[in-house]
């Protein structure tokens, strides 16, 4: 009787020890800097293999570019990736609009 309940108790200790490895492990490969891309360079990525065909940089630099501000910014890239039929998820959209403030609108962003 006691020698079965010891057994149970070291089992349970080592399924657990093992669970906490992976856990561990999975929070490792997550963190992996060399992964992970910021905001800007996956906006830039999904901008220059969807969006340069009609815009170069000057459309977003120019006097009169129609952009206001960093909201309008995030409804002109939806809109245009609405009309493409790209089906973006809204973090796509939010990366890209990042991209392009970074690189040439730079309105400052609200944090609220
Ligand atoms: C088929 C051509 C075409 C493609 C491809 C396209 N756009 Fe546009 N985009 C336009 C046109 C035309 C306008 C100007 C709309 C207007 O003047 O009302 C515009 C305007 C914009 C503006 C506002 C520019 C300003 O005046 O400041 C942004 C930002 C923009 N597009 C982002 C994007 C993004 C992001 C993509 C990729 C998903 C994209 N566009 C793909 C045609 C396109």
């Amino acid at each position: 009787m006691k020698f079965t309940y010891w057994l149970f108790i070291s089992l349970f200790m080592v399924i657990t020890a093992q669970a906490a490895d992976k856990i561990i492990l999975s929070e490792k490969s997550n963190s992996s800097v060399a992964e992970r891309k910021t905001s800007e360079e996956r906006g830039k990525k999904l901008h220059d293999s969807e969006c340069i065909s009609c815009h170069t940089p000057k459309s977003y630099i120019s006097k009169d570019h129609k952009v206001k501000d960093f909201a309008h910014l995030n409804t002109f890239v939806q809109m245009c990736a609405t009309n493409l039929d790209k089906s973006w998820f809204e973090e796509d959209v939010a990366d890209v609009a990042n991209y392009l403030n970074t690189e040439y609108y730079k309105f400052p962003i609200k944090t609220e």
